[in-house]
């Protein structure tokens, strides 16, 4: 059932909107959206869900009641492929045992990927869309029972997905796409096979998108793209610093948050933008990948450690209250004991509030594919256990110093089991979760901090 947890329930908002839809071909047909992987996929996720909804389609919670089950891809590491396999295998047994005869869509990076082999290997799947072809969702269902479907095309401009064709799953905080695909071809990363190369959304849709949000009551949100700091306007050729000094002027919105940004071309002038920015959080995920220059080096990260040391440092001055927090790979190709203990350094020296580590996965097309995977599965294992509880005491340590303070939280979750119980991030984008005699959901809230754990702090509204 473990799937399931990841099962993202969609709020309906547009009731009315969604009538006059386009289309009613897909009147009263349940679907259901499993999402693996990033914040990007999410919000695809909840474009996918818009577009069904406003052919008539509703979201359903139950598999087992639905017409329609897409997966929604993720191809980073090779865990969250199998993860897909299995689902599908699942999902065949399901359908084979006559329980339910449903449609299975698979879209996302390992659809783009993989693509006819991904057929050959799981013959049961009805139709295949990569990341710039979901859209097409509404006339490829009506025509799957025909043919199996494989829609994988890049397009090289941007296609715009109406926010009335965006089921969000959060009231109150929004995902907004700002740019797409990948250029930088580190040598690990399978994203620009997947995604494309950059493409830009044009700023007035980014900003037309955010006043509605923020007209329908929506307090935070969090710009995305796989290198946000590379925006450019495709028609002004405005840049990532000005789109941040205009997104901030949008009434209403608390709370803004950018993800994910490269330290090759983060600029000083972005910590000065965020400085300047009443509403933006001092809140930063900058990942690093590794703390020795020469892995960085073959890796094809475009920066030095002394270099990172360097924007973390410029960061910390311009905003010392700052939050940071990085992706780290451990055991890359020909990483040594020295190297990585780099990595342990650095963690040591930047105190993130937060991380995120991997074991070095080789993935198709990319360059490291082609160099031996020589460090050994236990001597990744080891590092990455090491990095873990180093940054477990760091977290602990943080977030202790947090004991006895109060702090602003939005809300985001509730308990199932204690209606008393919610969950939320501060600024700093850490979990808070409190008590709450009163119903606080999709608010902010003061919460004061009575105990906290590694990965999240503890407390009750005051
Ligand atoms: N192996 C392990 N981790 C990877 N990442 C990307 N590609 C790989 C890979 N081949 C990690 C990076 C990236 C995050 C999204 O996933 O740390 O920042
Ligand atoms: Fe992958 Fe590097 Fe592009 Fe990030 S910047 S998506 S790690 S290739």
């Amino acid at each position: 059932m473990g799937f399931r947890l990841n099962y993202i329930f969609f709020y309906k908002l547009r009731n009315t909107l969604r009538m006059t839809g386009k289309s009613a071909d897909l009147k009263n047909l349940k679907f259901y959206i499993h999402t693996f992987g990033c914040q990007m996929n999410n919000n695809d996720s909840e474009h996918i869900a818009g577009i069904l909804d406003s052919c008539g389609a509703n979201p359903s919670d139950s598999l087992e009641e639905s017409d329609l089950v897409v997966i929604n891809t993720c191809a980073v590491r090779e865990k969250s492929e199998e993860k897909l396999y299995s689902l599908l295998g699942r999902l065949n047994s399901i359908r084979e045992k006559k329980e339910k005869n449903f449609a299975i869509g698979v879209v996302g990076c390992v659809a783009q990927l993989h693509r006819s082999k991904l057929l050959e290997k799981m013959p049961h799947i009805d139709f295949i869309l990569g990341p710039d072809n979901y859209w097409q969702i509404p006339e490829i269902i009506p025509k799957h029972h025909e043919e199996k479907i494989i829609s994988t095309k890049w397009s090289k401009d941007w296609h715009e997905i109406p926010d009335e064709q965006t089921l969000r799953t959060s009231r109150v905080s929004a995902f907004v796409t700002i740019m797409e695909g990948c250029n930088n071809f580190c040598t690990y990363c399978v994203v620009p096979y997947t995604r494309g190369r950059e493409k830009f959304r044009p700023a007035p849709h980014i900003l037309t998108e955010i006043q509605e949000l923020a007209q329908n009551g929506y307090k935070e949100i969090q710009l995305l793209g796989q290198n946000v700091n590379s925006y450019i306007d495709p028609n002004s050729q405005m840049g990532f610093v000005k789109l941040l000094r205009k997104v901030n002027t949008v009434e209403g919105i608390d709370w803004i948050r950018f993800i994910a940004s490269h330290p090759k071309n983060f600029s000083t002038d972005i910590a000065k933008a965020m400085k300047e920015s009443e509403r933006i959080c001092h809140q930063l995920h900058l990942p690093v990948q590794s703390g020795s220059s020469s892995v960085l080096h073959r890796m094809n990260r475009g920066y030095t450690r002394k270099e990172y040391q360097q924007i973390i440092k410029d960061l910390r001055r311009q905003m010392p209250d700052i939050c940071l927090s990085t992706d780290i790979i451990v055991g890359f190709p020909g990483e040594s004991d020295k190297e990585f203990q780099e990595t342990m350094s650095l963690l040591e020296e930047i105190r993130y509030t937060n991380i995120f580590s991997f074991r070095y996965s080789p993935r198709p097309l990319t360059k490291a594919e082609n160099i031996t995977d020589d460090v050994p599965f236990a001597v990744k294992k080891e590092r990455l256990i090491a990095v873990q509880e180093l940054q477990k005491n760091i977290q602990i340590e943080t977030n202790q110093s947090l004991i006895g303070s109060t702090i602003k939280v939005l809300c985001t979750g509730k308990s199932k089991k204690d209606q008393n119980i919610y969950s939320g991030r501060n600024k700093g984008y850490q979990v808070i979760n409190f008590s709450s005699k009163k119903k606080v959901m999709d608010q902010f809230v003061n919460v004061q901090i009575t105990s906290c754990g590694p990965y999240s702090l503890r407390g009750h509204t005051v």
